[in-house]
């Protein structure tokens, strides 16, 4: 639970590749876990919330084992996971404890989920809600978080869900509850979340009165599969914004994932005038990837239209840090998910802006404040608020300002990205 002390940055320069996107190497371990046989996944994220759902797999008695960013997956199939000496750990991880939820209550055994202090405080409701009415009997406090206890349930059947609020991760909850039944299990979204669920599971995707109808059944139950995961976009997304913002620099970013559904901050960027250029797109596993050249550029801020919030709701923080060098106003609203992620981000990021003497308006679901104000405090300790996104954002400000800064318990970004500050220091020689 150390601070850490970063010194500020002149530029940077360079070529970075990144270890797998976290929500696809969640879901490739989870498909090469349920299906029968052996998988190997490459490039699979060295995150430790991957590890998380890595290790409850081994503790339902799936054989993976890793070497290096290669993850070789033994399994006997769903039907033969084994029932797990203790607790299952998610650690950090809200994808971990809610996509298992769909797994977890079609168990014929019974399986008790926990988290760590972050995650005993996120909102689980979400996710319990569907699945209870798919069936399953979960046993889990009043305020509906974490532990929850998933007991056998011989009454579990497909259903249709119109989805409250826009989750990827409630939707993956369901789609693959969803696997277990051969009868269609549909998630109704009417706004557009990540779909690396629906891309490694090759589910159909119907649109209906602008409403995306996406439908699972034992048909896409998984099968062993080799799977290659594309660099993460998100954790990349911090060194983007570093490069534009520093002079001088030049970073080139190779494999890294290009999704649609994950790219908003990208275009963002570029509208405010970042120097971002998207090249050679490929696909692997039907997830789009490829290199991106960033080079130092002048922002200004931009208006952030609601459409595109589940996209770029992991990027706000560094978007805050290049909006707070960009001309204008920055104003962000619709964001009010912020306040139930690893931290209340919104919170998170206000408390900091104004540590360094900034004026900031904070909203329910969102904030705003000039771009380019005077920094009062230059000497600056940020609260990472045990939150990797906070951490990495924070850093960037401490990067760019004439003392550098300090950030409290700094080893919270091994959640995302252990590699963080080593990758800054390759870039920075
Ligand atoms: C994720 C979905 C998003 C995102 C999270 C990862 C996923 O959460 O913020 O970091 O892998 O499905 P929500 O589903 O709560 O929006």
């Amino acid at each position: 639970m150390s601070n850490q002390k970063l010194s500020p940055l002149s530029r940077i320069q360079g070529t970075l590749t990144f270890e797998g996107d976290k929500s696809i190497s969640h879901r490739a371990v989870m498909f090469a876990s349920l299906a029968e046989g052996t998988s190997v996944i490459e490039n699979l994220s060295v995150s430790h919330d991957v590890q998380s759902t890595i290790n409850i797999f081994r503790a339902l008695g799936v054989d993976a084992k890793q070497q290096g960013n290669t993850l070789t997956v033994k399994s006997n199939g769903f039907k033969n996971f084994s029932e797990p000496k203790g607790q299952l750990d998610s650690g950090n991880s809200g994808t971990t404890a809610r996509l298992m939820s769909g797994i977890l209550s079609h168990l014929p055994f019974q399986t008790t989920i926990f988290g760590d202090a972050s995650l005993s405080m996120r909102p689980m409701k979400r996710v319990i809600n569907p699945i209870r009415e798919m069936g399953a009997i979960i046993e889990v406090n009043e305020a509906g978080t974490l532990p929850m206890t998933y007991k056998p349930s011989a009454s579990m059947h497909a259903m249709t869900y119109e989805l409250p609020v826009p989750s990827a991760q409630v939707k993956s909850a369901v789609l693959l509850g969803g696997l277990f039944h051969d009868e269609k299990t549909c998630v109704i979204e009417s706004e557009q979340t990540r779909n690396h669920t629906e891309i490694l599971l090759n589910l159909e995707t119907l649109l209906v009165d602008g409403k995306a109808h996406i439908f699972s059944s034992s048909k896409n139950f998984p099968v062993s599969q080799n799977y290659f995961i594309p660099g993460d976009i998100s954790s990349s997304t911090f060194f983007i914004i570093l490069a534009l913002l520093l002079k001088d620099s030049e970073l080139l970013i190779k494999n890294v994932s290009l999704n649609p559904t994950r790219t908003a901050a990208l275009t963002l960027l570029q509208q405010m005038g970042g120097d971002i250029t998207v090249q050679d797109v490929r696909i692997s596993s039907n997830e789009q990837y490829g290199d991106i050249l960033v080079k130092s550029s002048s922002l200004h801020n931009v208006e952030i239209p609601k459409s595109i919030m589940p996209n770029i709701i992991d990027e706000i923080p560094a978007l805050a840090i290049a909006g707070m060098m960009a001309e204008g106003e920055f104003k962000l609203n619709n964001a009010a998910e912020l306040r139930v992620k690893e931290s209340d981000r919104i919170a998170a990021v206000v408390t900091n802006l104004k540590h360094l003497g900034l004026h900031v308006d904070e909203y329910q679901d969102g904030f705003s404040f000039t771009g380019k104000q005077d920094i009062t405090n230059t000497a600056p300790v940020f609260e990472s608020y045990d939150d990797h996104r906070i951490a990495m954002a924070f850093s960037l400000a401490a990067f760019l300002m004439k003392d550098g800064a300090e950030i409290t318990n700094f080893d919270c970004i091994r959640i995302s990205n252990p590699n963080f500050l080593n990758q800054i220091k390759e870039l920075s020689k």
